[in-house]
């Protein structure tokens, strides 16, 4: 088991370990940490179906009580309706109890989890179980937590760290292929923010990674969790400018999902339209060198978009973007890449310049 450190201040900081084994090691790993005597464990029904039981018999053994809570397999489920059938839950069975929550899942389940332990009782501990990619690179380090709005993603939410997250390669068998490349536009995007490196692992090893050759995808997990816990240990809070430039490729990315209802587009996929786009807006600003524009956007075509996913409607994105809290009088705030390995945060992109740069994806994407 890998152990990779979240380092925070006020005994806070908190271990990601990186494993192939079985669910007997969580269990001993979660009772070494004391965290309770019953796990209340959010998931939905179709991890629930593959993993439940072997969970419950690790938790058993370890002398921790399961009690399993499906939500519904959709980003809808980051709702505040959502959240209060949940609390609503815990609450009915967190009598004579030292509970401790679990979201064994992908983002959806650990963003949902993460809010709920932020905010039940003020505060409970919880643990994350990632089982997408995207969830063991991304979602499940640094605390950020939220559910949605209709006018917008993530628009409610805490920073809310897990005691440990329990990241296991073998649990991504089982993953479709879409969430496979929906998780590696997170690790692209890694590559191209800050570590030249681990880009030109991506560049090489594509097809062993598709095929989730198991020290492909390790070694991947194993570098992006690094890069992500490096990030939020200098800039916890994005307070200093640092973590914004995890952003990338997500101030286009989110207005996207905005305007499809969080629908047909998974996260991975939208924020690798998102990066195209910084990517092109780079250029055009002249910031970028076209060979580097031309590898950053050759690695990214690797997210194929679903065939008939998008129907774009340009004016609900342009509408979503106009709503987001980095649109000030006609300028907006993007992180757009110099070189890989290197980004800057750009306080003063035109608008106009934006919408000339989607209304180009669109018409690609839209077949005309
Ligand atoms: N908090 C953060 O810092 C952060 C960062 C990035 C993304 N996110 C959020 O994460 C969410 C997206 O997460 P996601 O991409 O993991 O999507 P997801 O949680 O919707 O999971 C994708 C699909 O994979 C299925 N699945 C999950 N694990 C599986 C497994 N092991 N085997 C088979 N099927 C499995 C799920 O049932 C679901 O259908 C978005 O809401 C996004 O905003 C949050
Ligand atoms: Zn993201």
């Amino acid at each position: 088991m890998k152990q990779i450190d979240v380092i925070l201040t006020k005994s806070r900081s908190y271990p990601i370990f990186i494993t192939d084994k079985d669910f007997s090691e969580l269990g001993e790993t979660i009772k070494n940490f004391t965290l309770g005597s019953d796990a209340f464990i959010i998931t939905n029904a179709n991890i629930h179906k593959l993993y439940a039981d072997d969970l419950r018999k690790a938790f058993n053994r370890n002398g921790i009580q399961s009690h399993f809570y499906k939500i519904k397999d959709s980003e809808q489920s980051k709702s505040v309706t959502e959240y209060i059938k949940t609390v609503t839950k815990i609450s009915s069975i967190d009598v004579k109890k030292k509970l401790f929550l679990v979201a064994l899942g992908g983002g959806v389940v650990g963003d949902l989890c993460g809010f709920v332990a932020a905010t039940y009782k003020r505060g409970i501990p919880y643990v994350q179980v990632p089982t997408t990619l995207l969830a063991q690179v991304d979602s499940s380090i640094g605390g950020k937590t939220a559910i949605d709005l209709p006018s917008g993603k993530n628009l409610i939410g805490a920073f809310f760290h897990p005691v440990l997250v329990y990241s296991n390669i073998n649990l991504l068998k089982s993953l479709p292929i879409r969430q496979i490349k929906s998780g590696l536009a997170e690790v692209i995007k890694y590559g191209i923010i800050l570590d030249p490196k681990l880009f030109e692992f991506l560049e090489k090893n594509q097809q062993k990674i598709l095929n989730r050759d198991h020290d492909s995808l390790k070694y991947i997990i194993s570098q992006s969790s690094r890069i992500k816990a490096y990030v939020v240990s200098v800039d916890e809070k994005e307070t200093k400018g640092f973590r914004t430039i995890l952003n990338f490729g997500h101030t286009i990315g989110h207005a996207l999902e905005t305007a499809n209802k969080y629908s047909n587009l998974t996260h991975g996929e939208a924020i690798t339209m998102g990066m195209v786009g910084a990517c092109e807006i780079a250029s055009e600003l002249g910031l970028l060198r076209q060979s580097d524009l031309f590898r950053m956007t050759s690695l990214l075509q690797l997210i194929k978009l679903p065939e008939k996913a998008l129907k774009i409607d340009l004016k609900a994105i342009l509408d979503a973007f106009s709503r987001d809290k980095k649109f000030i009088h006609g300028k907006i705030r993007m992180v757009l890449p110099t070189r890989i390995g290197h980004v800057i945060v750009a306080d003063d992109i035109p608008f106009k310049l934006i919408k000339k740069i989607i209304q180009k994806q669109v018409r690609i994407y839209n077949g005309n």
